[in-house]
């Protein structure tokens, strides 16, 4: 059932959510869907470009790089171009991608084709989180409705341009998240992070241009030609980036789930506003995991913040996947940190020494601090470590490794030395916070 917000938005990403049958190809074009992929075929490649660089769509990732600018740098060659969708969505607390592939999966389907068009690309690639059933269920149907209904194959939609799109299922690995090591993965190999430069625009898959996009930055692309650039921008409240937001709330608020806003409400108006707040009124908030588990944890006083990509920087930590997880009174921290470190040392792919030790490293010493058997010198090699693993890596999964350790280390050190001096958890057994309690609103 649909739940409202006061935050209501023109609905983009969840249009047919309502709809059980939403994701069928009847309910999509009963929706309009599929006119813009026709009013994008009649116009000029580069004019697609333009137009989503003046939308101002920020890829949603994590990252949050223009995606018209990414899609400007793929070189005029008669080499073949790709797309990869990246629908890996793997990182801990991140839950939206998911909803757009199982509820709306022509979205995806339309968005990608247009993106196809606009750098000249006619095969691309779905890679999808090996976890996702249904996800990867829902858009082989669509494909396969696309295709017998003529939008996709040898003539896109009558035209004499061909595409083909595939499903590519991932093994259930983290790191084929990241772009190189998707590259890889879909290439046949070990899914290991590539050096960059050369950037995947200029020689991607199968040594090609080729970008890879987010779920929900390519299923944005639809309604953007459609509609226009001028609309999408008006839909946000924010001058860093147009639109609306699928953002997925989780952890101790009294109202967890994927929501659709416009971008630029403060993270304190999505908790409490839009999230009902804390679920428990006598265990206030405690601290905020703005965007997926490596973003840096925020102390209640520093959510007067507007949520978006530029401005969640000023405050020491990033927007991510905008997925938050709340975190209530009463959490032991170490133990969390305990969790999301045990997390990034299984999932190193093992190329980098200070990923690949440090990692295991990190997860031991934290481990001894919670179970009381820790000691303060110890406390100090977290931060020297993760600063160590910083900056020092192939891949940013370093970074992922690192920032969590070092922020809840200069937040919460009390805590680290308070499991030191006792010699047991101040907190007692108590089960840390669920990283993904999700529900869907529509
Ligand atoms: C370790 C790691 C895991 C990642 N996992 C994902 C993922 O599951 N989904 C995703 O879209 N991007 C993920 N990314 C970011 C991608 O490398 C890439 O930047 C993104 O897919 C680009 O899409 P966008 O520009 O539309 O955001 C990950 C990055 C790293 C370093
Ligand atoms: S940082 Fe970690 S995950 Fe990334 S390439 Fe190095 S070892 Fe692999």
């Amino acid at each position: 059932m649909a739940k409202t917000t006061s935050f209501e938005t023109e609905r983009v990403f969840t249009k047919t959510w309502s709809n059980p049958n939403g994701h069928s190809l009847a309910a999509f074009k009963e929706a309009g869907g599929y006119k813009a992929l026709k009013k994008a075929l009649e116009m000029d490649p580069a004019a697609i470009t333009d137009e989503v660089i003046k939308s101002k769509l920020r890829g949603r990732g994590g990252a949050g790089f223009p995606a018209g600018r990414k899609w400007s740098f793929v070189p005029k060659t008669d080499k073949p171009k790709y797309i990869c969708v990246n629908a890996d969505e793997s990182e801990p607390g991140t839950f939206k991608d998911r909803y757009i592939m199982e509820r709306s999966a022509h979205m995806l389907i339309e968005g990608l084709a247009i993106a196809c068009r606009a750098i000249g690309a006619h095969t691309a690639y779905i890679y999808i989180r090996g976890e996702f059933g249904l996800a990867e269920r829902r858009m082989q149907q669509a494909l396969d409705e696309a295709y017998a209904d003529g939008i996709l194959g040898k003539k896109l939609m009558g035209t004499d341009y061909p595409l083909d799109i595939y499903v590519h299922r991932g093994a259930g690995a983290y790191i084929c998240g990241e772009e190189t090591a998707l590259l890889e993965s879909i290439e046949g190999k070990k899914g290991q992070p590539r050096l960059k430069p050369p950037f995947p625009a200029v020689e991607g898959l199968f040594a090609c241009p080729t970008i890879i996009n987010n779920v929900e930055t390519i299923a944005a692309v639809g309604p953007i030609i459609d509609k226009g650039a001028d609309w999408w921008v008006n839909l946000s409240r924010t001058e860093a980036e147009g639109g609306t937001k699928l953002v997925g709330v989780s952890g101790h608020v009294a109202k967890p789930g994927v929501y659709e806003l416009p971008n630029g409400l403060t993270l304190k108006q999505v908790i409490y506003d839009v999230a009902g707040g804390m679920r428990n009124p006598d265990k206030p908030l405690k601290a905020v995991i703005p965007g997926g588990s490596s973003c840096p944890i925020l102390l209640p006083d520093e959510l007067d913040v507007s949520f978006d990509f530029d401005a969640m920087k000023t405050v020491g930590s990033l927007m991510g996947t905008g997925c938050p997880t709340v975190i209530e009174e009463g959490t032991c921290i170490v133990r969390l940190l305990k969790r999301v470190e045990r997390f990034y040392a299984h999932e190193s792919c093992g190329q980098c020494t200070p990923c690949r030790e440090g990692g295991d490293w990190l997860f031991k010493i934290i481990s001894r601090i919670e179970e009381g058997k820790g000691t303060m010198e110890d406390i100090d090699k977290i931060e020297s470590i993760a600063s160590k693993i910083e900056g020092h890596t192939i891949c940013p999964f370093g970074e992922a490794l690192a920032w969590p350790a070092r922020s809840y280390l200069k937040k919460f050190r009390h805590e680290f030395e308070e499991h030191v001096t006792l010699g047991r958890c101040p907190h007692g057994p108590i089960p840390v916070a669920p990283l993904a309690l999700s529900g869907v609103v529509a």
